[in-house]
């Protein structure tokens, strides 16, 4: 078991931000987590990361417990892109710098790569088609870079989870499906890491996501396979509007009626 959450409640100000959560994520499997603005899903995550704790309930991530075991620790074996991390990264900052402290979860580069790291570092960009962008200050990216040098930080530490919080936010319609290919070509290597993606963007998740998670006002509407989970009932019920779901190359669509 990948991920394990059992009866998991976060509450702020007599508010509940997630409420009874229950959710299992298996090895092998890839899980797209979908919800509205404010629905909880940066919560779930950082909740996952160990940088907010449960109220209630129960947490395993790779096989450890929380509130037993140090998860400054465990976020080494977790790669983590969001535009969020974008805001809390030094802009002054070269990529290969910030690619390489991937290795040590770091905001930053305190401890002392080694040459294996530079090499490392390396072939990720190289895969990435990134590696005219090694001595670029970070600051100086277009978004779309930014992104891809995100993802190439998280695959630095070799992680056994891969969270994808909303990655592809200001990217346009071929930097998004550049970067989705990057993300596709890392679920098929051998050693991939199980892959959590969140969006509010359905037609971003992609066959590998062979399960969803909706999320509504902090807790589960529904989960599992998509061809259950993505239905036009389904959807009609989650989102109570009137919509419509069709699907093209293995991919889903929504058509909105207003
Ligand atoms: N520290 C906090 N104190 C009070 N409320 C919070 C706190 N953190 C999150 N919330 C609230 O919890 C709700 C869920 O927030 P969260 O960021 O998890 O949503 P989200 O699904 O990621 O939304 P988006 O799609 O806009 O990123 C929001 O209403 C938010 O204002
Ligand atoms: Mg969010």
């Amino acid at each position: 078991m990948v991920i394990e959450i059992k009866e998991a409640s976060i509450k702020r100000d007599e508010k509940f931000i997630l409420k009874n959560i229950n959710w299992s994520v298996q090895a092998g499997q890839h899980w797209a987590i979908f919800g509205l603005n404010g629905s909880g899903k940066t919560s779930l995550l950082k909740m996952i990361n160990g940088y907010i704790f449960p109220s209630e309930g129960e947490v395993n991530v790779l096989g450890k417990k929380f509130g037993t075991y140090d998860f400054r620790e465990l976020r080494k074996s977790i790669g983590w892109v969001s535009s969020s991390l974008q805001e809390s990264l030094y802009v002054n900052e070269t990529v290969e710098e910030i690619v390489i402290s991937g290795k040590f979860a770091s905001i930053g580069l305190y401890e002392n790569p080694v040459a294996n790291d530079y090499e490392k570092a390396k072939n990720i960009l190289d895969k990435f088609a990134c590696s005219n962008l090694k001595n670029r200050f970070y600051y100086s990216l277009s978004q779309g870079e930014k992104q891809k040098v995100l993802l190439a930080r998280a695959l630095m530490a070799a992680p056994k989870l891969l969270i994808l919080d909303e990655p592809c936010t200001g990217l346009d319609i071929f930097a998004k499906e550049s970067f989705l290919m990057l993300v596709d070509n890392i679920a098929k290597a051998e050693d991939s890491p199980t892959i959590i993606y969140v969006s509010h963007h359905i037609e971003e998740i992609l066959p590998l996501f062979s399960n969803t998670l909706l999320l509504k006002n902090g807790s589960v509407h529904s989960s599992g396979k998509n061809e259950n989970v993505l239905t036009n009932d389904n959807l009609i019920n989650f989102f109570d509007r009137t919509i419509e779901v069709s699907q093209k190359n293995n991919r889903f669509l929504i058509h909105t009626q207003l």
